[in-house]
């Protein structure tokens, strides 16, 4: 893909990593899906890396290594080891990795790790600052850095900021055991754009940001101000091409005889792991133990190779899972073994990509099974390499890559003897049926890969700072509080709409207590009393309360959503043909779901029934209100009547009646030259479409909107209408 901008990855570590040799720096390839994914980008135009080195160093070699790094668009970042310890090892490995793979009991909770993490993240924005400008696209990768994009908003506020986050995102009963869950969620809401791999990670996502940090999202959208954030599902992939190009090498094939020597033609299984718990190794061999217990005709006939990339073995618990392993390696063998065959051949080391192909290549069985994984690439990998589409996959369904893999054998990494029966079901598939599943896999990993992903990463990335940009020109600022007072000032017959809860008032949980104060009672009389305005307070409310409240007022009313209006001086009407016939029923089903949703309360109107969830715990009283929905809707739509969906409410009314219908009783009197409606809830929007193009329409809030404008809450609302009439006494716009 062709990017016009310059495109800055930051990553904890480089995709290639310093070592020390007898004393002498090396450069060597790094481990793991990231490295891996994103190696073909950097290399292009002027575009940079960021990232760790992958060792401590000293002063002096520091300079070197920038120097051999910077011609391959490589910008280091080094390390203490008190940095590696307490940043790498502790808090990105310790206590991020166990929690975001459902491991919690894992988890180390330490103050001084989470100090460290700052402090690096902190290093990791300096250094894009320095280098960075606001043109540029600043991609920041993984758990490691998630405090990073909200620190370099903070001193470029106009940055194009992507976060991609390549393992899981737990669920909110997981996320929720980190003490410092607010501020790890701040730090990511610092980006445009938040990817996961799966759409279960973003609907986790969502949910902790909802109920931890209390912003709502809509379509995948979050809204803090006027920045509109995005969370988006992005499966990563692999460059098949490149795959495939491998796959047909010289030097692969090479391997590829020497490895059917060493097997003696046996049947093959693979796997191929960096070293991790979450990889699920040690569950995989005792499926294997069992598999060669229950087919002991198969001895001497099939191998299985584990690669196992050495990878934090430095961190306590990959030390110990090291150590189970070597154990349970060596019990199998013990166990098993013939003269001249054993059946697991252990590798712990990185194998070069050509033996990796060859690997893929002559395997007739990949057996990927972890517990949980973001994506998993080496499934992608095993797939693009088989040129002639023989040989079956076991895929974990934990693994991200499980929902694009299906034609792949699918089973729960926990269910050993399952993964059993599904090697041998693996190793007798006949052909024909390889070759179905793998021509469909084929397709699948080809048509999404790594090329796909950047492109469709970056897309979503570039339309969002456009609804951002065009969210800003909606915002009123002080110069378009200008211009509506100018428009204000130079009108003789206005006609002002207000919408009551959420506009002029804040919400509370008893709807009764949401009284107006004297203030605003006195900024909606001198309001209504200019002899050129006109002011409908319109609203869902039942009449007899709104009469309470403002019958002393000169003002006109819409209450329950256009079932009753009132023209000041003159009775309540009520509009036609309605009826109330149904509301029996509908409180009858209403009354259901009180009993399993608490906190709950229902509002009977003359005309309408409210079911308030406000007090409801977070996402309950929504999942309760579309099962509520859901039951009513054929006994809604058959009586003419509508669900409404408000701000944690649900009303039931006629659809006949709406706040825009009841609105153009007043237009339809004519002779305006000013017209205003200003209201948070969906029930406005039909006040803001009935209303003529050139209308000031402000919605308060930020969710999507016909109005024109935009308002934060209720307090700019108060102090715009205030505004108004100040530059209207004072006469001191031109
Ligand atoms: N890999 C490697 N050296 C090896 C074996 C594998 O670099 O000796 C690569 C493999 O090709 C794959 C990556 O490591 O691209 C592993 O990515 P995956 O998504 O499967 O797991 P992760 O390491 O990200 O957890
Ligand atoms: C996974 C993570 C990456 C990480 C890689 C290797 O793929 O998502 O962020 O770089 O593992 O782990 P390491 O700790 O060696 O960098």
């Amino acid at each position: 893909m062709n990017i016009s901008k310059r495109v800055i990855i930051v990553s904890n570590r480089l995709p290639i990593k310093v070592t020390r040799k007898e004393g002498v720096l090396n450069y060597q390839k790094s481990e793991g899906g990231l490295a891996t994914a994103l190696s073909t980008i950097y290399k292009q135009g002027n575009n940079l890396w960021i990232g760790w080195a992958g060792t401590d160093v000293n002063d002096s070699e520091e300079e070197k290594i920038i120097k051999d790094l910077s011609i391959q668009n490589l910008s280091p970042v080094f390390l203490s080891s008190e940095e590696i310890n307490g940043f790498y090892e502790g808090f990105s490995n310790g206590t991020l990795w166990p929690l975001f793979h459902y491991c919690p009991t894992y988890g180390e909770y330490s103050q001084e790790y989470w100090q460290t993490y700052k402090r690096v993240n902190q290093k990791f924005a300096d250094i894009i600052i320095e280098t960075a400008t606001k043109d540029d696209i600043i991609w920041i990768h993984d758990y490691q850095l998630m405090l990073v994009p909200s620190l370099v908003r903070k001193s470029i506020p106009e940055a194009n900021i992507g976060f991609f986050q390549h393992i899981p995102f737990p669920s909110y009963e997981i996320f929720r055991l980190l003490p410092w869950r607010k501020e790890l969620l701040e730090g990511l809401l610092g980006a445009d754009i938040v990817g996961f791999h799966t759409f279960d990670d973003v609907r986790h996502f969502l949910s902790s940001v909802n109920r931890i940090s209390g912003f709502n999202n809509m379509s995948n959208k979050v809204r803090i101000e006027s920045r509109i954030i995005s969370a988006d599902a992005f499966p990563i992939s692999i460059d098949y091409k490149k795959y495939r190009a491998l796959a047909d090498n010289a030097i692969t094939k090479r391997h590829e005889q020497k490895i059917r020597q060493l097997i003696n033609n046996n049947q093959l299984i693979i796997s191929i792991d960096r070293l991790d718990y979450s990889k699920g190794i040690l569950q995989r061999l005792e499926a294997y133990q069992i598999f060669l217990q229950q087919h002991p005709e198969l001895i001497g006939r099939v191998t299985m190779m584990q690669v196992i990339v050495p990878s934090r073995d430095s961190v306590p618990k990959y030390r110990q899972l090291k150590e189970e392993i070597n154990r349970l390696v060596s019990e199998i063998n013990g166990q098993f073994s013939i003269i001249g065959w054993q059946p697991i051949q252990y590798f712990y080391r990185s194998l070069p990509i050509h033996l990796l192909s060859a690997l893929y290549k002559v395997a007739d069985v990949a057996l990927v099974t972890p517990m949980r994984d973001g994506m998993n690439l080496v499934s992608k990998e095993f797939v693009a390499s088989k040129l002639n589409r023989k040989g079956v996959l076991i895929l974990s369904e934990m693994a991200g890559s499980a929902r694009e893999l299906t034609e792949a054998i699918l089973v729960n990494p926990n269910d050993i003897w399952d993964v059993a029966n599904k090697i041998f079901l693996a190793l007798n598939m006949s052909e024909s049926d390889q070759i179905d599943r793998m021509t469909a896999m084929q397709h699948t990993v080809s048509q999404f890969d790594i090329e796909t992903w950047l492109q469709n990463f970056m897309e979503k990335l570039l339309e969002v700072k456009t609804q951002q940009k065009t969210m800003m020109t909606r915002s009123i600022n002080i110069s378009l509080r200008k211009k509506i007072s100018i428009s204000y000032f130079n009108s003789t017959n206005r006609i002002i709409f207000l919408d009551y809860d959420g506009t002029l008032v804040p919400f509370t949980d008893n709807p009764q207590q949401a009284a107006p104060d004297s203030d605003l009672i006195d900024l909606l009389s001198t309001l209504a009393h200019d002899t050129h305005n006109r002011v409908v307070l319109s609203s869902g409310r039942d009449y007899q309360t709104l009469e309470n409240w403002f019958g002393q007022l000169p003002i006109d009313i819409i209450a329950e959503h256009g079932a009753w209006y009132k023209e000041h001086g003159t009775k309540w009407c009520s509009a036609q043909n309605l009826s109330d016939t149904w509301k029996p029923e509908i409180i009858h089903i209403m009354n259901q779901y009180n009993r399993r949703t608490p906190g709950v309360s229902i509002e009977e109107k003359s005309y309408s029934v409210a079911w308030h969830f406000r007090k409801v715990v977070n996402g309950l009283g929504e999942l309760r209100a579309a099962e509520l929905v859901n039951e009513i809707k054929d006994y809604v739509s058959d009586r003419g009547l509508q669900a409404l969906q408000g701000d944690k409410v649900i009303e039931i009314k006629s659809s006949i009646v709406n706040k825009g219908s009841a609105a153009k009783r007043w237009i339809e009197q004519g002779g305006y030259d000013f017209f205003m409606a200003i209201g948070d809830d969906y029930t406005d929007e039909d006040t803001f479409n009935a209303l003529p193009p050139e209308s000031i329409t402000i919605k308060v809030g930020t969710n999507i909107s016909a109005a024109r404008y935009y308002l934060k809450s209720h307090e700019d609302v108060r102090e715009l209408l205030q505004q108004m009439q100040l530059c209207h006494s004072n006469e001191r716009i031109t």
